[in-house]
C-alpha cells in the first residue's frame, strides 16, 4: 500500500528492567539486545550499579549490552541510598531482591515516586522474614532489612504485576517456594522470563508458583518494541486518518488489551508475522486509515492488560462518537500522578466533557476542536496523551514538562512530528 508510514518503537520498558535485574542474578554472562535508553530504565542501572553490578548507565538504542551476573544471592550491600528517580518497577522489584540478601538499603526517589504505596510489597516481604521502615506512613524513603526468608502463599488484593514480581524476586534470592494469587492477572513478564532461564515457575489460572532456584542460566535476548509507547503512535495515526505499520512489538496479551479496545472503537488492526522473541508474542503491527472512532465500556477483567494506556484511550474516545466509560482503574489513582484527576482536569481545560468516577471516568466524545494548557504533573503519559491530542489538525495544546517523555519513550515527539509529515 503507497503512502503507509513504517516505524519501530523502543525496547519495551518492563522486560529492559526484569532482563537487566535477571542479568544481574544469573550464573554467568548475559546479552541483553533492545534495551530501552530511558530514565526509568537507567534508575534500575544505577541501582543495579550500586549493587554491585558492573554495567554500563548510559547506552543506545541499538547497543547490545554485555552483563556478568553476580549469581542469585551475589549483591553487594549499597554505601548509599538506592535512587530510584520516578521509577516504581525499580523500587518495588529491587525491594524484593535486597529482602533475600543480608543487606540493609534504603529507597529515595523523585517526588512522584515518593508518593506512591510501597506497604504494597512491605506487607508480604515482611511476612516472608524482611524488616521494613517507613520514614511516614507509606511511600519514600523506605529502608529495607533483608536476610533468610521463608516461603510465602501471597493472596494479593490488587492485580499488580510490580507485587507479584517482588514476592518472585524474593523467592528467587532466597531459594524458597512462594506462590502469588492475584484477583486478576497481571502482566505475566516475571514468570516468562523465569521460565525462560530454567527456573522452575508454575503458572495456573489465577496463581503464580515459584520453587526455590539453585541458579539462573545467563539471557541472551533481544526485548521487542513496547506496545504501550505503540499505542500513542497508532493513536497519532488514527486521529490523523494514516495508515501505519508499526514493527517487531510485543502483542503479550496481559499487556496489550488495548488493541481489542482499539478494535471496538473502529480501528482496523492486523497483528502480521506474529513470531515468538525470547519467550514473548511479537507481532509488526499494521493500522489502516480510521473514518471514525465510537465510544466503548471499558472494565472489568481486561484493566490490568490495560491499565498504563488508559490516558491515550480517554483522549482518543474524547475525538470518538459517543460516550465511553472506564470502571474499575482505580489503580489510575496511585500511578506517577492520579491519572483519573489528571487526565479528567487537562480534558476539560482543553475543552472537552468528562467527568471523574472513584474508579475512571466518562467521556462524552464529539468533533469539538480542542485547545488549551495542559498540567502534565512530571507524569509522561498524560504528556504523551495530549501531545497526541495537540498533534491533530484542529487542536493546539501547550505542555507544561514535554521532556518527562523520557522516562519511557525517549524521542518521542521527534516520532510524533515524523508521523506527521510526508512518509
Ligand atoms: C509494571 C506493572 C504495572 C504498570 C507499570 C509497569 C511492571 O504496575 O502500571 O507501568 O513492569 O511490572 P502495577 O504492577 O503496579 O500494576
Amino acid at each position: 500500500m503507497s503512502g503507509v508510514r513504517r516505524i519501530t518503537v523502543p525496547g519495551d520498558k518492563s522486560l529492559s528492567h526484569r532482563a537487566l535485574m535477571f542479568a544481574a542474578l544469573a550464573r554467568g554472562d548475559s546479552v541483553l539486545r533492545g534495551v530501552l535508553p530511558s530514565a526509568d530504565v537507567r534508575s534500575t542501572a544505577g541501582v543495579l550499579q550500586a549493587l554491585g553490578v558492573d554495567l554500563p548507565l548510559q547506552w543506545g538504542a541499538d547497543d547490545t549490552l554485555r552483563i556478568t551476573g553476580l549469581g542469585r544471592r551475589g549483591l553487594r550491600a549499597p554505601t548509599g541510598a538506592l535512587d530510584c528517580g520516578n521509577s516504581g518497577t525499580t523500587t518495588r522489584l529491587i525491594a524484593g531482591v535486597v529482602a533475600g540478601h543480608p543487606m540493609r538499603a534504603t529507597f529515595i526517589g523523585d517526588a512522584s515516586l515518593s508518593r506512591r504505596p510501597m506497604r504494597r510489597i512491605a506487607r508480604p516481604l515482611s511476612q516472608m522474614g524482611a524488616a521494613f521502615t517507613f520514614a511516614a506512613d507509606d511511600g519514600l524513603p523506605m529502608t529495607v532489612q533483608g536476610g533468610d526468608l521463608g516461603d510465602i502463599d501471597w493472596i494479593s488484593p490488587t492485580a499488580s504485576a510490580q507485587v507479584k514480581s517482588a514476592i518472585l524476586l524474593a523467592g528467587l534470592v532466597s531459594g524458597c517456594s512462594v506462590r502469588v494469587q492475584e484477583p486478576t492477572r497481571s502482566r505475566d513478564h516475571t514468570e516468562r522470563m523465569l521460565a525462560a532461564l530454567g527456573a522452575p515457575v508454575i503458572v495456573t489460572e489465577d496463581a503464580v508458583l515459584l520453587d526455590p532456584v539453585d541458579a539462573l542460566r545467563p539471557l541472551d535476548v533481544d526485548v521487542p518494541g513496547d506496545p504501550s509507547s505503540a499505542l500513542f503512535l497508532i493513536a497519532s495515526a488514527v486521529l490523523r486518518g494514516i495508515a501505519l505499520e508499526i514493527h517487531n512489538v510485543g502483542i503479550n496479551e496481559t499487556r496489550s488489551g488495548a488493541f481489542p479496545v482499539l478494535a471496538r472503537m473502529g480501528v482496523q488492526l492486523v497483528f502480521a508475522n506474529v513470531r515468538e522473541a525470547g519467550g514473548e508474542p511479537v507481532a509488526d503491527i499494521h493500522v489502516a486509515p480510521s473514518s471514525g472512532l465510537r465510544g466503548t465500556e471499558i472494565g472489568g477483567a481486561e484493566i490490568p492488560s490495560l491499565i498504563d494506556e488508559i490516558p491515550m484511550l480517554a483522549c482518543l474516545a474524547a475525538c470518538a462518537e459517543g460516550e465511553t466509560r472506564i470502571t474499575g482503574a482505580s489503580e489510575l489513582r496511585v500511578k506517577e500522578s492520579d491519572r483519573i484527576t489528571a487526565v479528567v482536569s487537562n480534558l476539560r481545560a482543553i475543552g472537552a466533557d468528562a467527568d471523574e468516577l472513584p474508579d475512571g471516568m466518562v467521556i462524552r466524545g464529539g468533533a469539538r476542536a480542542l485547545q488549551g494548557a495542559i498540567v502534565t504533573h512530571a507524569d509522561h503519559r498524560i504528556a504523551m496523551a495530549f501531545g497526541v491530542l495537540g498533534a491533530r489538525g484542529d487542536s493546539a495544546v501547550q505542555l507544561d514538562d514535554p521532556s518527562c517523555v523520557d522516562v519511557s519513550f525517549p524521542g518521542f515527539w521527534e516520532a510524533l512530528a515524523r508521523l506527521g509529515s510526508a512518509p
